[in-house]
């Protein structure tokens, strides 16, 4: 029940305000998000790293409303581009971003997340890496999926994220799971409307795994986007099935959660990456964290009554 209410008020203009200002949110935010600034971002990258895990950074930003902003953010991936090439990592250390912080809700804002992320797919590609593309709510799945077919043009190695809660994605996946493709399969974090996703987590789950057998079966190299331990297992016995190689897959899971998961797998040889979020504007990111889960809203609580 809380989960929509929650997801709704990721979108609120006064609860951000209400939310970012109270002192208490800090330090549980500081669960999920590595800091504000691309040097918390770089210690954590070489923390990660050390642990022999691999890395996705997201400078935090989202829905903005000015193209100023699609700059100032255009920038800061510039900034760490030049950061991952100075460490040397290669794809160990890759980018994720979300179109919405490259202009793409503004109007003519197809063209211009095109030309603001181009140039960051660039600096990636010339530090050794590459960038996955986010996926946001259902209104920009064919916006993003065709910005991602112009970019692989000369950047085959970007990818996207696909979520199973979609009635549409297995036909996405059939389409994305050809040679050189690299998709990261997703449950998915938004509140969506009965006409276009699955609203019983079962549905999600199944469709989940419909999702991943399309991708383990293709061509392509699947990202496994999930902390479920169901998905995790049924994920290794697909990829035994089909015949993938350690090096042929990996898992991925969120910056602070289910670390010791996220080792077991490393110590069992596999490709595990942490989606490393930093920046200011957590709050939409923080409130799906919450939504996803009410252990966390639950401990989001405590700490206020404790103060
Ligand atoms: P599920 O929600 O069923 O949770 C399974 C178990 O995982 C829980 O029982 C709990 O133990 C743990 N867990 C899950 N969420 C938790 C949380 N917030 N806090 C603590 N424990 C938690 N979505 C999207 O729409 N677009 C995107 O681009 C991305 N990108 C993305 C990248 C990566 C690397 C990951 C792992 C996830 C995303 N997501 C996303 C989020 C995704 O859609 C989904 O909301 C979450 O991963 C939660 O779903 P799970 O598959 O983890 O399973």
């Amino acid at each position: 029940m809380l989960g929509p209410v929650l997801l709704a008020a990721a979108r609120s203009e006064g609860i951000r305000r209400l939310v970012s200002a109270a002192p208490v949110t800090r330090p549980v935010v500081d669960r999920f998000v590595a800091g504000e600034h691309l040097d918390d971002a770089a210690d954590a990258v070489r923390k990660l790293t050390g642990q022999g895990l691999q890395v996705t950074l997201d400078h935090l930003g989202e829905d903005i409303t000015d193209p100023a902003e699609a700059l100032r953010n255009r920038d800061a991936y510039l900034a760490l581009a030049d950061v991952l090439a100075s460490e040397g990592l290669g794809m160990r250390a890759e980018m994720s971003v979300k179109l919405s912080a490259f202009g793409q809700a503004l109007p003519g804002g197809h063209d211009l997340a095109l030309a603001n992320v181009a140039p960051v797919v660039e600096a990636a590609a010339a530090a050794g890496t590459a960038v996955t593309l986010d996926m946001e709510d259902h209104t920009t799945v064919d916006s993003t999926l065709a910005i991602l077919s112009e970019l692989r043009e000369r950047f085959p190695q970007t990818g996207a994220v696909l979520q199973s809660y979609l009635f549409r994605t297995e036909d996405d996946c059939r389409a994305l799971a050809g040679e050189g493709s690299r998709v990261r399969l997703v449950k998915g974090a938004y509140k969506e409307p009965a006409t276009v996703a699955f609203q019983d987590k079962r549905e999600v789950d199944r469709a989940y795994v419909r999702c991943l057998r399309i991708l383990m079966s293709g061509q392509g190299y699947p990202m496994v986007g999930s902390h479920d331990p169901r998905m995790v297992a049924i994920a290794q016995e697909l990829a035994r099935q089909t015949g993938r190689k350690l090096d042929e897959y990996e898992f991925q899971m969120l910056y602070g959660i289910r670390e010791a998961e996220q080792k077991r797998l490393v110590a069992e040889g596999h490709r595990m990456r942490v989606y490393i979020p930093y920046g200011t504007d957590w709050y939409g990111y923080f409130m799906r964290r919450l939504a996803e889960r009410p252990a966390n809203l639950a401990f989001f609580l405590r700490s206020l009554a404790t103060r």
